[in-house]
């Protein structure tokens, strides 16, 4: 409980430069049941992950490339059923991040979320293998904090409600400390990954995404 309660502190802290909270969170958690987070749904924002056509989404998206500017990163990673082994298909996933300052910038006014997350952010949708990409740019830390550089992400499974998973934030970097790791509950499976680089200096990460079990 401790850990939930910390999470989702965290979680509010982590987006206090982008939007404003729910301040009725607690209405979001559904009925206490065995292996489900008591919190699944306690997100702010997490509508977003339905402001993009399903109908057109692939596997891949571009947020950042060609769009804002900064060192370009490729997120990839496979989205799993609970079980951890199995693809999951028709998973939406929701990905926004700051800019290479550190800032939810330029979003546009279509809705509350395309001007709060800024205009880095994107949506996929899994084919059978569960496979996802993203090409982006490498988010900066908030100036003057001490959270690391962080992509938020969202899930929106078939027939479901979404929610937040753990953001991805680059293991060995600022801000992920040693307290920062206890305050994680690896809600879709951990979120600290390395940052690698190819041949070419490109620059990878992986975060695959193990679904939550939600209540019956
Ligand atoms: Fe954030």
């Amino acid at each position: 409980m401790r850990l939930a309660t910390a999470m989702a502190a965290l979680m509010l802290a982590a987006c206090q430069q982008a939007p404003a909270h729910k301040s009725d969170l607690a209405s979001f958690a559904p009925p206490a049941q065995a292996g489900v987070r008591a919190n699944l749904y306690q997100c702010e924002g997490c509508e977003a992950v339905s402001e993009a056509d399903a109908a057109t989404l692939t596997n891949s998206a571009r947020i950042g490339p060609g769009i804002d500017r900064g060192p370009a990163l490729a997120v990839d990673g496979v989205v799993y059923q609970s079980d951890g082994k199995t693809p999951a298909a028709g998973v939406i996933v929701y990905a926004y991040q700051t800019n290479a300052a550190g800032r939810y910038a330029n979003g546009t006014a279509e809705t509350l979320w395309s001007r709060r997350h800024g205009r880095l952010r994107g949506w996929i949708k899994t084919g059978p293998d569960g496979r996802y990409h993203y090409d982006t740019i490498k988010p900066a830390p908030y100036p003057n904090d001490t959270i690391p550089a962080h992509i938020h992400m969202t899930v929106l499974e078939p027939g479901k409600r979404p929610y937040w998973i753990d953001d991805i934030v680059f293991d060995g970097e600022f801000g992920v400390t040693p307290a920062y790791r206890r305050s994680m509950v690896n809600q879709g499976g951990t979120g600290i990954m390395p940052l690698r680089h190819d041949a070419s200096g490109s620059a990878h990460v992986t975060r695959d995404i193990i679904l939550e079990r939600h209540p019956t």
